[in-house]
């Protein structure tokens, strides 16, 4: 049985836990205000909010509900647009309208929903915040003027309001609603969701697949999983938590990528890493998927994995009768092809913490900037002192059928003199790795000249002297 919180009533039901929210929103439900778009994570109509118990508090996270298991609401708070509804359209959908922020208004309650996710989730209200929160929501009318000019005019007319307000903790959603942006319901959900806490009986339930966010097997499976009863590995929170062990960082296999991009751990120890997944879907795509979904999916041009393979992770594999470790970079056999069984999961990753002076930098080409998956990218992590590469390690991603840690190329750079010379033989070398395929991102050749480009920008970043406009115009 999942029970859960929809708006403003307590929802029991017995549908298999693989069923798609939006279906239950639209189909089930008749709230037919969250729209269906793609079902691909790609537009953001049918976002909601998902708000869950943490230390007593109610987190709330944007979602693409296309691709979240009904299973997942279990015990949570799920908010459509009709529940955000007061009266009167309250100050943020009122921008919307005079600032020409809504044409056909398809789009709009997805970006409504999304922003109010903002609103109540951040302390200290700013427009590029803010532009992160509608990275994933696309309109197809307006133009994205008065879209930007509703959310400025909002997060103006807040910081105006709340500078008598207290901003400290659980207070973002009282000053909501004192301010008619929110309904008043709000404040009874923390309750709420403790009742159900309390009252929820453990059932023996007969799962038949692993799910963590499902941003891949929803997009590329949903029919299989919509009557089944999926496992849900987001849930457990034995495969979640980001801490120091000795000298190593180690990450949950559940830990969503918003989570490693805003881990204190991270932050202090390899920042650039969390500056990275800023590029990673969007946001609603990242408050989903995981670091263990991104690596077993093993698409070439996987984000995460990328950067994981020039760190050198090492990865917990555990099933009933198992426990073992393995290194990423002996993880791909082939394309989709694992050292794993099927009854194996991967508890967490680890890394060795970076020394003080380390260079790592992420490249990723795209055909936008935001919510795009690569056509090429590229990791590099290593140490050079006063020119002397002690090691580089650089990864490749969309060149091949796995993803690609440029084995030859990086022990090639080890304990040379870093000069234009040696990088552009490291580039030759590093074209001999690859073998990239025509497909819809590019053409082989373009693929291989992306690479040699993305290389030559991780040196130019960190040497810029060494690379030479000849070097960057060579013709491959
Ligand atoms: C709109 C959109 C944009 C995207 N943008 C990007 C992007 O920019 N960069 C990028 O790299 N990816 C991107 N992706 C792909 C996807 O979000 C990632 O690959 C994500 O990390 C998958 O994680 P998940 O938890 O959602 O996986 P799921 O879909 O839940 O699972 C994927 C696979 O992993 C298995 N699995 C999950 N967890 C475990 C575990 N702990 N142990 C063993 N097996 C497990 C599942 O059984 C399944 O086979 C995008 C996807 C969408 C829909
Ligand atoms: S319908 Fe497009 S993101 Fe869900
Ligand atoms: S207003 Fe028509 S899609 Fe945005």
């Amino acid at each position: 049985m999942i029970s859960f919180i929809l708006n403003n009533e307590i929802i029991k039901t017995d549908l298999p836990t693989g069923y798609v929210l939006l279906d239950y929103i639209r189909k089930n439900q008749r709230l037919t205000g969250t729209k269906e778009g793609c079902r691909e994570g790609d537009c953001g109509a049918c976002t909601v909010l998902i708000g869950e118990l943490v230390d007593d508090e109610v987190v709330y996270k944007t979602v693409n509900s296309c691709l979240f298991p009904l299973g997942d609401v279990h015990l949570k708070h799920v908010v459509t647009i009709e529940g955000l509804n007061l009266e009167t359209i309250n100050y943020l959908q009122e921008q919307f309208v005079y600032q020409g922020g809504t044409q056909c208004g398809f789009c709009t309650p997805g970006f409504i929903v999304s922003s109010m996710g903002y609103l109540i989730s951040c302390k200290n209200y700013n427009l590029n915040d803010a532009l992160i929160y509608i990275g994933g929501n696309i309109c197809r009318c307006t133009g994205y003027s008065g879209i930007r000019r509703a959310l400025t005019n909002t997060i103006n007319f807040l910081n105006e309001k709340l500078k008598g307000f207290n901003s400290g903790k659980n207070n973002s959603i009282k000053n909501l609603v004192e301010l008619n942006f929110l309904p008043d319901y709000f404040i009874t959900i923390p309750q709420k969701l403790r009742e159900l806490k309390e009252h929820q009986i453990e059932e023996k339930v007969n799962y038949q697949k692993f799910v963590s966010g499902g941003t891949d097997l929803y997009v590329q499976r949903w029919e299989e999983l919509v009557d089944k009863n999926v496992y849900l590995l987001s849930t457990k929170n034995d495969l979640k938590g980001i801490y120091v062990n000795n000298d190593e960082i180690f990450i949950g296999g559940a830990n969503t990528i918003s989570d490693v991009e805003e881990s204190q751990v991270i932050k202090q120890y390899l920042p650039e890493l969390s500056e990275s997944l800023k590029y990673f879907g969007s946001k609603q795509i990242r408050n989903r998927a995981t670091v263990a979904g991104n690596i077993v999916n093993a698409s070439p041009i996987a984000d995460l994995v990328n950067m994981l393979l020039v760190l050198d992770a090492k990865l917990y594999l555990e099933s009933e009768q198992n426990k073992r470790e393995i290194y990423l970079r002996e993880f791909f056999k082939g394309y989709k092809l694992l050292d794993k069984s099927d009854d194996e999961i991967i508890k967490a990753i680890s890394f060795k913490i970076p020394k003080e002076n380390y260079l790592f930098n992420f490249e990723k080409i795209s055909r936008r900037t935001y919510l795009d998956i690569a056509s090429v990218n590229s990791s590099f992590f290593g140490y050079i002192e006063n020119n002397f590469v002690e090691e580089i390690h650089i990864s490749a991603g969309g060149v091949a059928p796995i993803p690609l840690y440029l084995k030859t190329t990086s022990s090639f750079l080890k304990n040379k003199i870093i000069t234009k010379d040696l990088i552009a033989e490291a580039i030759e070398i590093g074209m001999n790795e690859i073998s990239p395929i025509s497909d819809a991102r590019g053409s082989a050749e373009y693929k291989e000249l992306l690479l040699r480009q993305l290389i030559l920008a991780h040196f130019e970043k960190f040497f810029p002297e060494l690379v030479s406009i000849d070097l960057v115009l060579k013709e491959v």
